[in-house]
This record gives C-alpha cells, sequence and structure tokens, in this order.
C-alpha cells in the first residue's frame, strides 16, 4: 500500500516513500494509476530523475507526446518540454512561457484531441511567486447554481489557440511555426463530460481559449463562460501548490484547470514538462469538433 498524504478534500494526493528512477512493481504501479484518475494531481517529492527517467516513469500513464511546442522541446529528448525564463548564452529562450502570470487553463484544449496527461518536474524554482494551483472541475460542477447547471448543459464551447498566444507575455511565446498553426484551428469541445468509469460529471473548461459558445452569440456565450469561471474557480475547490526542487507533480488536463503566479525575471525557474495520452477507459476525455466557421469558411 502506497504512503499517502491528502492535500486536498477532493483532488491532489501526494505519495510519499517512492523513487522514481527505480522500477515499480505491478501493484504499485495499479495504485498509482488508480489515484491518477480519482485525484487528478499527484505529488511526488524529492525526486532526482534524467530526462530518460522522467519520461519512462510518465510513459507508464499513456503514450508520450510532442506537443505543437517544437521550439520548446528539450534538444536531447523532444517529448521533454522545457518551460523556464532563463536563456542560453547567445540570449535565446531555453524553454516556453517565460516568468509571466499564466491564467486558469487546461493544457491542450485548443487541440481536436487534446493529450491531457501532464507532468512537471522543478529543477529551479524563484524565492517567491511561480506557485500552481489546479481546480477541481467535478466538484465545480458540483457547486455550480442549479440555474449555471442548466444553461451549461449540452452546450459546447468554442477553443481557440490563437486567444492563448495572445496572452504571454514574451515575443517568442507567441510566435508559432506554419505547421503548429495548421494544427490548431478553432475546436469546439462539451462544457460538460462524464467520467467513463464513475460517470460524475465535470466541467471542461479554459479561460486563456474559450472565445464563446457554439450556438449562441458572441457576448452572451462569453458571458455566460465568465459567470461559469467566476463560480467554478472558488477557493474551496482550489489546490495551491508550493514548489520544492525536486517535485514532480502529475495532472490530468480532463477535469481539472491550473494556473501559475509571475514570479520576479531576474529569478531563475527551470521545469521539465510530460505530455501523456491518458486511458480513456478510466480517464474523462474532452470530445473535440472543428468549430463550424472554419469548416464552412472558403480557402
Ligand atoms: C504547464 C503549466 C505552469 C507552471 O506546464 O502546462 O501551465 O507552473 N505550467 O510552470
Ligand atoms: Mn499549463
Amino acid at each position: 500500500m502506497l504512503e499517502l498524504r491528502q492535500l486536498h478534500p477532493t483532488l491532489a494526493r501526494e505519495v510519499r516513500g517512492l523513487r522514481l528512477w527505480e522500477p515499480l512493481d505491478g501493484s504499485t504501479l495499479a495504485e498509482l494509476r488508480a489515484l491518477y484518475a480519482q485525484y487528478g494531481v499527484v505529488v511526488f517529492r524529492r525526486q532526482a530523475l534524467s530526462e530518460a527517467e522522467l519520461s519512462a516513469f510518465c510513459a507508464l500513464f499513456g503514450a508520450l507526446e510532442r506537443t505543437v511546442r517544437g521550439d520548446w522541446a528539450s534538444p536531447a529528448t523532444p517529448e521533454v518540454t522545457v518551460l523556464s525564463n532563463l536563456r542560453d548564452g547567445l540570449g535565446r529562450p531555453i524553454g516556453g512561457l517565460g516568468d509571466g502570470e499564466l491564467q486558469w487553463h487546461s493544457d491542450q484544449s485548443y487541440m481536436l484531441e487534446p493529450a491531457t496527461g501532464a507532468a512537471l518536474y522543478a529543477l529551479e524554482l524563484p524565492q517567491a511567486g511561480g506557485a500552481t494551483f489546479w481546480v477541481d472541475l467535478r466538484a465545480a460542477y458540483g457547486g455550480l447554481p442549479r440555474r449555471l447547471r442548466a444553461a451549461v448543459a449540452g452546450k459546447r464551447g468554442i477553443f481557440d489557440y490563437t486567444k492563448r498566444l495572445g496572452g504571454y507575455g514574451r515575443d517568442a511565446d507567441r510566435q508559432i511555426s506554419e505547421e503548429a498553426r495548421r494544427l490548431t484551428p478553432p475546436v469546439t469541445h462539451a462544457l460538460v463530460r462524464a467520467h467513463p468509469e464513475t460517470g460524475d460529471r465535470s466541467l471542461y473548461l479554459d479561460t486563456t481559449t474559450t472565445v464563446g459558445i457554439d450556438y449562441m452569440d458572441t457576448a452572451s456565450g462569453l458571458a455566460l463562460l465568465d459567470e461559469i469561471y467566476g463560480c467554478a474557480t472558488s477557493d474551496e475547490f482550489v489546490y495551491a501548490h508550493q514548489w520544492q526542487v525536486g517535485d514532480v507533480v502529475l495532472w490530468d488536463n480532463g477535469y481539472t484547470m491550473h494556473r501559475r503566479t509571475a514570479f520576479d525575471p531576474a529569478a531563475r525557474r527551470l521545469m521539465k514538462r510530460m505530455t501523456m495520452r491518458l486511458d480513456r477507459r478510466r480517464h474523462v476525455m474532452p470530445d473535440g469538433r472543428l468549430a463550424q466557421s472554419e469548416i464552412g469558411m472558403p480557402i
């Protein structure tokens, strides 16, 4: 049996006593997979991992994905994304996302088929700021006023990467390749999803990419989304993570959002980031479709 610490009532458990660079036995792995599906955020402290070891551990939860941000990939291991404000000897960013604030979002919500598994591994951290928060969108759905639950039923959000890019503080992060642009047309996802095993419903949201609701005029769609964001990100649904060097955090973007606070640009922060395709039999999957306006558009 794993030694666990509760970090939040419904979300986030810390697993103690594992060395993630060592092979895990079958029952430990089964327990970890179940924890990941049930709690959405799983924290391991005091890890010391090479990129190969981090990749091997994360691949236990799903096929590793190379994201559209090839420009943030680690030169040695393209499945590893480097997130950092640091620059190389020529002044070029060594990774993505800089030192700015990141608003509530779900990774890859702008993809037709988002890879919902993610892990962050902390290597260098600022003294202050750069904290990461996760919100449980199952609990948030349960906590919505009946009126909002009715309003969101059957609705699909429109998610557009262009909006996310516009929010980035650094020029380099706002630039994407032609290939990345081609892979990220506006898409829609149902705003409410059911868990494949438990049937529990959750919201699927991203304040940084949603530009409206399908079949609603833009202003009404955005107003409804704003109301939902206000309720859904209430403190009681949120786990605040205080990073320590050596932390590995796994999370499920299928029923959570996360945000990050800004930090001093002169401080150093270095994170390695993995992206996985989780098992659709035990994790909530978004159900992407191309947004209608794109399908009908003349070339
Ligand atoms: C991410 C992310 C936040 C952070 O990796 O998707 O949002 O704290 N990171 O770096
Ligand atoms: Mn993110």
